[in-house]
């Protein structure tokens, strides 16, 4: 794992942001993944303004993104549909045909989720995994105790997470209960996976995901089975982290090459 620890979530989506532009640069036919939720949002900011200001070309790439609310049409304001257009799809050039969200509305779950599955491998796989975390160490919506080989599947949310994503839905009654997410296996094949956390809030996790022992019960500490995880936290993220002086100097001291 790699850990960068930055001052703060505006400094650390520029690195995030940094590391997505030098891909796209380097292969324009990239395939991103991509994660909702307040954390990645200063990223797509960032994405955008390369993008119009210093012509990031996001024309060849193919998108997937992590999950969507079963039973929430595409248009709903609070759809994953909705986020991605209103942060990211409506101010780049990705064609239509090039960006991949599960559908929410599918009347054959598993057959779409197969789809899906199939999309990315044709695809040619990720390239980069967005990813934020849940306060229980969800990655996803792969909530405590999903498998790491799962794929993408139907999920139940916990309540913690219900309740994290009332103020979206006008209350917790209102957040649906399940969803269809990519599974951690999924995650795992990406080429690298790119985590954004920010705030005193996802310390713990943070701690236990780069720290902890391997468990389903924190599935973000799948993680240290990746052999490409790029971690971009804030001082507040970072704040459990028993060594994140070494973190730090090893990033500081990295030769140019490898910088991002
Ligand atoms: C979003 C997703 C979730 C969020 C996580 C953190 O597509 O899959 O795992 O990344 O719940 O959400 P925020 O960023 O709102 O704290």
């Amino acid at each position: 794992m790699e850990i960068i620890i930055q001052p703060d979530s505006q400094q650390g989506s520029q690195v995030a942001a940094r590391i997505v532009a030098r891909l796209v640069r380097e292969k324009p036919h990239a395939v991103i993944g991509f994660a909702t939720g307040n954390t990645p949002l200063r990223l797509y900011k960032n994405l955008v303004r390369m993008h119009r200001e210093e012509a990031l070309d996001f024309s060849h790439v193919t998108t997937f993104n992590l999950d969507e609310y079963v039973g929430v049409p595409a248009a709903h304001p609070s759809s994953f549909h909705s986020y991605m257009w209103a942060h990211l799809f409506s101010q780049l050039d990705i064609p239509n045909g090039q960006i991949h969200i599960p559908d929410g509305m599918t009347a054959d779950i598993p057959a779409t989720c197969r789809k899906y599955e199939e999309a990315i491998k044709s695809a040619g796989g990720i390239d980069v995994q967005i990813l934020g975390i849940g306060t229980n160490g969800h990655l996803g919506f792969n909530e405590p105790t999903s498998s790491f080989a799962s794929r993408t599947r139907i999920k139940t949310l916990t309540e913690q997470t219900r309740l994290d994503a009332a103020a979206a839905f006008g209350g917790q009654e209102n957040v649906p209960s399940q969803v269809i997410t990519m599974g951690l296996g999924t995650i795992l094949d990406s080429r690298m996976c790119l985590l954004l956390a920010f705030g005193k809030k996802k310390a713990r996790a943070i701690a236990l995901t780069v720290e902890g022992s391997l468990t389903a019960s924190v599935p973000s500490t799948v993680l240290q089975l990746h052999p490409r995880a790029v971690l971009v936290l804030d001082k507040d993220a970072a704040s459990d982290l028993k060594m994140a002086d070494y973190y730090t100097w090893v990033y500081d001291h990295k030769p140019d090459w490898q910088k991002s």
